[in-house]
């Protein structure tokens, strides 16, 4: 069997699901980064999978961009769709609606969100002011916040979820 995982990343998170995913995979597994290459022959594949981190609300422009060029070749063959994200629960699922197109969702074997991670002395000054926001926000509304202290990095990624969803790319025909 072989598989292509393409994905988008901007600090790393995602391209380590990626490779979670990789490693879990039977067969022969290609990954690509879509920073580096933004093509694809996905003839030579029998099952691909795709995946993005979160920034406000949207995938990575990369990403979106791959997924507009090879829409119907993706429609055409087993296909999983992760998200790599701090939004959980149904959060999460509507974050996961809105980024990826509808009709390439319902076609899906796979998808899911599989958590994120904040790293806070890698943002720019921007992100940091963003993410502390949106965690007074979430402690003001339900008392807890996903971001911690604002300082210390912070993981959700969850492997339970990357085994699940490599289990469902493996069963898919
Ligand atoms: C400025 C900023 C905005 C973000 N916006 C969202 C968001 O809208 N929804 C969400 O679930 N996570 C959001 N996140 C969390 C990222 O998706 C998370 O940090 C992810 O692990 C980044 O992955 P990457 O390193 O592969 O880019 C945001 C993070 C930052 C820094």
């Amino acid at each position: 069997m072989s598989i292509l995982i393409v994905y988008a990343t901007k600090y790393g998170s995602a391209e380590k699901c990626a490779k979670q995913l990789a490693d879990k995979l039977d067969g022969q597994v290609e990954l690509l980064n879509l920073r580096e290459v933004k093509t694809a022959d996905l003839s030579r594949y029998e099952k691909v999978i795709i995946g993005s981190s979160v920034y406000m609300g949207n995938m990575r422009k990369e990403a979106k961009a791959f997924i507009a060029k090879y829409l119907k070749e993706l429609q055409d063959k087993p296909t999983g769709l992760f998200l790599c994200a701090m939004a959980n629960g149904a959060d999460a699922e509507k974050q996961l609606q809105a980024c990826f197109p509808r009709e390439l969702v319902e076609k899906a074997v796979a998808t899911d969100t599989f958590g994120g991670e904040l790293h806070f002395k890698r943002m720019n000054t921007a992100e940091r002011f963003i993410i502390r926001m949106v965690g007074r926000s979430q402690m003001k509304k339900q008392g807890s916040s996903l971001i911690g202290d604002g300082k210390t990095d912070v993981s959700t990624i969850s492997e339970d979820k990357v085994e699940q969803f490599a289990r469902s790319m493996q069963a898919a025909v």
